[in-house]
């Protein structure tokens, strides 16, 4: 994954580069540097182990001066943690690069550039780009001449920002396969991984496509295109404030976007009502004419949005009617596949960057799949993009690396797309009218849990000296049940496991005993006596109950069973209500047990890699 940045400016550029490595790194974090051409032409480079922070501390203490430089922030994949495999990477003290993304034929490349004499510094896959490039560099080639050369060698993804210490005037950025934006400045020009890093500099910016090539320069920005002819990309304006990515008077990102879930709720659905109606063109300008002959729908994500994939699912059959198959996409890439007649093929991601999604999507477009559809919640995204429709979801700038109110606007959309689909099928405009009416209740809902915040951080303490925790629902609460235990364990790294209630006593009943708490989430429905049967099965081996239910279940606390009331909701809008108070106990947990909630361990937000 990691995050890159860069900058040709006429003033010192190293603060806006950190503040830009500051705002990408949900994008990986266990390790920054920085390299600038110092006014006397020599590069400078700056490395530090862990966050941005440290390298922020570094360079304060030994301030860099220059106005042209790159910098970057790893998620390590070839090469552990460390100082010497942090980027930039330097070849003969010449020439520096940032890269995202994988080089897959690096061990050859290595081989070869060993036996030519050059001397490897770092374990790196990337570096063996630094050193291609210095060869045509060398060879005198010009900077974009030598980027352009050295990328016909190299197999995989990368996005690169490259700098030569012998031309202070250019910079060149390379695309294939990981994203990358140009920022257009009044005489000065960026690079960056995402649109976020730059908004303190510029909201204009030019997208690069696959196989792009620039270069900037203070006046002028050159692109040419994977055939090598030179081409104009649009410049687009951006909207999103640069405050949008602040994190205001929370404690932490996770909390502010898990509280901002209402009004994200509210936007997802502004401009998509006309009345008790949905607008088809929410989801694209064709999408009432595609939609019309769907008789299947494919739906395939990674992580958190894969959760909300799986409640698609019931909805889908239940509501519209319309057979729904789910898959993650890292699955769904390397099989084979029947594909239904007049399928239509839906993938669902925040980023809308994440490697395995978007290979799916590619595959899709090419096994005869109707109509591709993107959920997704970053406008400018390679998702958004190569897809036929486009659905967007308005929750804002997700930070945090648990995902909260992006999963949420998810369920929105597909709610909407349900009903669209449905429409087309057996819903009547009666069946309709009374949806949109649960959709629009759903925002004053959420308040009501959320005015629950301190109950559960109250709650919270009874989980923090445990190992693993279980986590029970039934029908679309299942994989609701699946997204409170995926946040437990990645914030709190508490071990956490999803089941259908119904599996109990194919197994995890085993677990149980005074040590093991098990979470349920249970709304007043039709499986309601069914789960109330589980839990009784739980209790009667000592287990420890906490449940989640509506105000109408029957339902005693006592010995050995804790329960937390939610206001009482509609069945088919129970998924999203009843995904807070999960959200909330993970959060409580995590700040409790003193993790680092908004970048945990080993993680990062958006997965650019396989
Ligand atoms: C990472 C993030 C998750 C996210 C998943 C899919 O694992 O940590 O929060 O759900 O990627 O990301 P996407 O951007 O495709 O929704």
């Amino acid at each position: 994954m990691c995050g890159i940045v860069g900058a040709i400016a006429q003033r010192p550029v190293a603060a806006i580069l950190l503040e830009g490595l500051r705002r990408l790194e949900y994008r990986g974090y266990d390790s920054a540097g920085i390299a600038v051409l110092d006014p006397s032409g020599q590069l400078s480079r700056v490395r530090t182990l862990g966050k941005v922070s440290r390298l922020v501390e570094e360079v304060a203490a030994n301030p860099l001066a220059g106005t042209l430089g790159i910098a970057h922030t790893r998620w390590a994949t070839h090469g552990e943690p460390a100082t010497h495999n942090a980027h930039p990477h330097v070849s003969h003290d010449r020439c520096a690069i940032v890269h995202n993304g994988i080089v897959e034929n690096h061990e050859e490349l290595r081989r070869e550039q060993i036996a030519a004499g050059h001397r490897f510094t770092s374990e790196t896959d990337t570096e063996v780009v630094v050193h291609a490039i210095y060869d045509e560099l060398a060879r005198g080639a010009s900077l974009i001449d030598a980027v352009r050369q050295a990328a016909t060698r190299l197999r995989g993804a990368y996005a690169l920002g490259v700098i030569d210490s012998e031309d202070p005037g250019h910079l060149v950025a390379a695309r294939q396969g990981s994203p990358l934006v140009i920022g257009v400045g009044f005489g000065e020009h960026f690079i960056a991984s995402d649109v976020f890093a730059l908004l303190p500099v510029t909201n204009r910016f030019i997208f690069l496509e696959e196989g792009d090539i620039a270069e900037l320069t203070l006046e002028s920005v050159r692109i040419w295109d994977r055939d090598g002819q030179a081409v104009e990309r649009p410049i687009k304006t951006s909207s999103v404030s640069a405050d949008a990515t602040e994190r205001g008077e929370y404690r932490h990102y996770m909390l502010k976007e898990i509280f901002e879930q209402p009004r994200a709720i509210a936007d997802t659905l502004d401009g998509r009502l006309a009345g008790n109606r949905i607008l088809p063109e929410s989801f694209g300008n064709q999408a009432s004419e595609l939609f019309a002959s769907i008789e299947a729908v494919t739906i395939v994500a990674c992580g958190t949005s894969f959760h909300a994939a799986l409640v698609a699912r019931y909805w889908m059959e239940a509501i519209a009617g319309i057979p729904c198959q789910v898959e993650v996409a890292s699955e769904y890439r390397y099989r084979s596949h029947v594909v239904a007649k007049n399928a239509l093929f839906v993938t669902i991601s925040q980023s809308g960057e994440t490697a395995d999604s978007l290979a799916a999507l590619r595959q899709a477009k090419a096994s005869g799949y109707q109509t591709t559809l993107a959920i997704c919640n970053v406008p400018e995204s390679s998702l958004v993009r190569e897809s036929d429709l486009v659905f967007l979801t308005h929750a804002g700038p997700e930070i945090g690396v648990a995902s909260t109110k992006a999963f949420t606007t998810q369920l929105i959309a597909l709610f909407l797309l349900t009903i669209t689909l449905g429409r087309f099928k057996r819903l009547e405009a009666s069946d309709e009218a009374r949806l949109v009416e649960l959709l629009r209740s759903v925002p004053a809902k959420i308040e009501e849990v959320l005015a629950l915040d301190s109950s559960i951080a109250a709650l919270a303490e009874q989980f923090v000296d445990k190992q693993h925790t279980l986590f029970l629902g039934r029908g679309e609460q299942y994989p609701i049940a699946m997204e409170g235990a995926l946040k437990l364990k990645e914030i709190s790294y508490i071990h956490a496991e999803a089941y259908p209630a119904g599996e109990l006593k194919h197994g995890p009943l085993a677990l149980i005993d005074e040590q093991m708490p098990v979470v349920a989430v249970a709304p007043n429905n039709a499986l309601l006596e069914k789960l109330k049967s589980n839990l009784e099965e739980v209790r009667a081996r000592g287990g420890q109950l906490y449940v989640f239910a509506d105000f109408q279940v029957p339902l005693d606390e006592g010995e050995g069973v804790t329960v937390i009331r939610l206001p009482e909701t509609d069945d088919l809008i129970d998924p999203i209500v009843f995904t807070i108070p999960l959200q909330l106990l993970a959060y409580h947990v995590a700040v409790l047990k003193g993790t680092d909630v908004d970048q945990p361990r080993n993680l990062a937000k958006s997965v650019t890699v396989e």
